[in-house]
């Protein structure tokens, strides 16, 4: 064999040897969980044949616990780049079966190696997460590990798109790298996040809990918001990381491809009439993402955060091909109030599409805040005013369509004109007031209505009269407060047109460090 040959056969064993992970005993029981391994994860992710793997031959530098010279293959993390859909991207995926994808010093070396690539290429980043978290034998290098990957997450943040997969435990200190990205993916009976683990609470708090009711995929989908895509099982939560990727773009200063076949851009479906959608009754409900569906291209709409505070829509949806950000009132929940999480929702969505360029369509119909001690306890006052800070400081172009209903706080939140909306459109039907007639007539004609001989009589005919005064969009059309009262059936052009003529918009606000938005 000559020299050569001896050394590329030793290459291809060294490689062998760390592509094994943890060994067959270690991978059949990752599979035993639903698990696949990690490198098969970023086979399934990826177009095929697309990945390169750097630092392979990566070795830990753990010493004591009976760490010294042990084969942790990789030191149980897979990092590289490759493409999705023919985008480049840039990956790692802890490895469960080493270590249990434990973080020692250079396993972080290597993910921060990645975010750097990620950041210098301007590519986005995908994290999956399938950790045990800090490798307890590397006391504080693991620590301080962390603390490179969170100033990475923190500094990309508004570059480039970063993706959170938690697909196995993301355990201690571990979940705020995730929670410092963009997007974090999760799959039912798969995906474990929390601070501190079962053990630690029955220790402290002497309380019994399982992980899946402490930190499972359906508990930070539905309760703490810290996911934002739900899936039954990996490869369903793959194809929703490459619809998202279809959707944003690789980094701030790109464009989103234009996708259309043949110079047509597809409309919405025929069959869903915008004019029918919407009672004109303003306390009947309806799905509000019909209505979405109504104005974007083939009627697609991938909604983000859908099981959580659901009295708001957020999601990506194309206009003439071009990504659009959609933000929305949900009557079908709570009557589409805003409260401390709708806020919380909107205004991250807002942030990450006024920070890659994305526009907004918001579509309008609420009641105003939901009113209660619960809400004003748990700080509705700080978390409303993120919706405030975030519609105020978007640059990007920002439309507004009031569907009926826009009292109080609510009209002004959602995207008004003083807020800086390059263009507001109400249906005829919509209501710009104060508050609703009902309360309204109660309290500026309470004297009216207890002392005449027939009070009910009295309040519906106040009711009624402050309809006709004031629950209509002429008086704020009459201020220029909306550009124009529109026929909901021209909805989709009157957006078509504000999209096209916004494409150039350029705004600059004074020179600063940065704002203190209300975290
Ligand atoms: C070193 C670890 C480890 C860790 C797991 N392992 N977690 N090794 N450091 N943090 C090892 C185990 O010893 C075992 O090795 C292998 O990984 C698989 O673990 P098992 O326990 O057998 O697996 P399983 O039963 O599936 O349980 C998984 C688990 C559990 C729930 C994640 O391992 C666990 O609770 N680990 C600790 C989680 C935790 O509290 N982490 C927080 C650390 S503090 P062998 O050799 O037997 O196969 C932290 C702070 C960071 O992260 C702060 C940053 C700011």
């Amino acid at each position: 064999m000559s020299l050569l040959n001896r050394k590329i056969s030793e290459l291809a064993e060294r490689r062998a040897r760390a592509e094994q992970g943890g060994g067959p005993t270690a991978i059949a029981k990752q599979r035993a969980m639903g698990k696949l391994p990690a490198r098969e994860r970023i086979s399934q992710l990826l177009d095929e044949g697309s990945f390169f793997e750097y630092d392979l031959f990566i070795e830990h530098d753990a010493r004591g616990f009976g760490l010294d010279g042990k084969d942790l293959a990789g030191d149980g993390v897979v990092i590289g780049t490759g493409t999705i859909n023919g985008k480049a991207v840039a990956i790692y995926a802890q490895d469960f079966t080493v270590a249990g994808g434990s973080l020692g010093s250079m396993h972080a070396r290597k993910i921060a190696k990645i975010m750097d690539y990620a950041l210098k290429m301007r590519m986005p980043l995908i994290g999956i997460n399938d950790s045990g978290g800090a490798r307890i034998q590397e006391g504080v290098n693991s620590l301080a590990g962390y603390g490179e990957i969170f100033y990475r997450n923190t500094i990309a943040s508004g570059v480039i798109p970063q993706i959170s997969v938690i697909l196995g435990p993301c355990a201690g200190g571990a979940v705020y790298s995730p929670a410092l990205t963009d997007f974090v993916f999760v799959v039912d009976k798969i995906s474990k996040m929390f601070i501190t683990g079962p053990e630690v609470i029955k220790s402290v708090l002497g309380e019994e809990i399982d992980m899946e009711s402490l930190g499972g995929a359906r508990v930070h989908s539905e309760i703490t918001g810290n996911a934002h895509f739900f899936a039954l099982s990996e490869s369903e939560c793959f194809d929703q990381i490459k619809t998202l990727l279809d959707y944003i773009p690789a980094h701030n200063e790109a464009k989103v491809a234009v996708c259309c076949k043949d110079g047509k851009y597809p409309g919405p479906k025929k069959s869903l009439k915008i004019e029918r959608i919407v009672p004109v009754d303003p306390t009947k409900p309806y799905d509000v993402r019909d209505v979405i569906k109504a104005v974007t291209d083939e009627s697609k709409f991938f909604e983000v955060q859908q099981m959580w505070a659901a009295n708001i829509v957020v999601g990506f949806g194309r206009i003439n091909g071009n990504t659009v950000g959609f933000v929305a009132n949900q009557p079908l929940v709570l009557a589409g109030v805003l409260d401390c999480d709708s806020a919380d929702k909107a205004a991250r969505f807002i942030r990450f599409c006024d920070a890659f360029n994305i526009p907004l369509v918001t579509f309008e119909d609420l009641p105003g805040y939901l009113p209660g001690v619960d809400q004003e306890h748990a700080g509705v006052i700080r978390h409303g005013a993120k919706l405030l800070y975030a519609y105020s400081e978007a640059t990007v172009p920002k439309v507004t369509i009031i569907l009926r209903k826009a009292y109080g706080g609510g009209y002004i939140a959602m995207n008004s004109r003083h807020l800086r909306a390059d263009f507001v459109f109400a249906w005829p039907m919509a209501e710009i007031a104060v508050m609703g007639p009902e309360g309204a007539a109660n309290i500026i004609f309470k004297k009216e209505i207890m002392e005449s001989e027939n009070p009910e009589a009295t309040r519906k005919a106040k009711v009624e009269e402050y309809k006709q005064k004031f629950a209509n969009p002429y008086v704020a059309a009459s201020k220029g407060y909306i550009d124009s009262v529109i026929d909901p059936k021209d909805t989709r052009n009157y957006i078509v047109n504000a999209l096209e003529v916004s494409k150039e918009k350029s705004v600059k606000g004074p020179s600063k460090k940065h704002g203190i938005p209300p975290f």
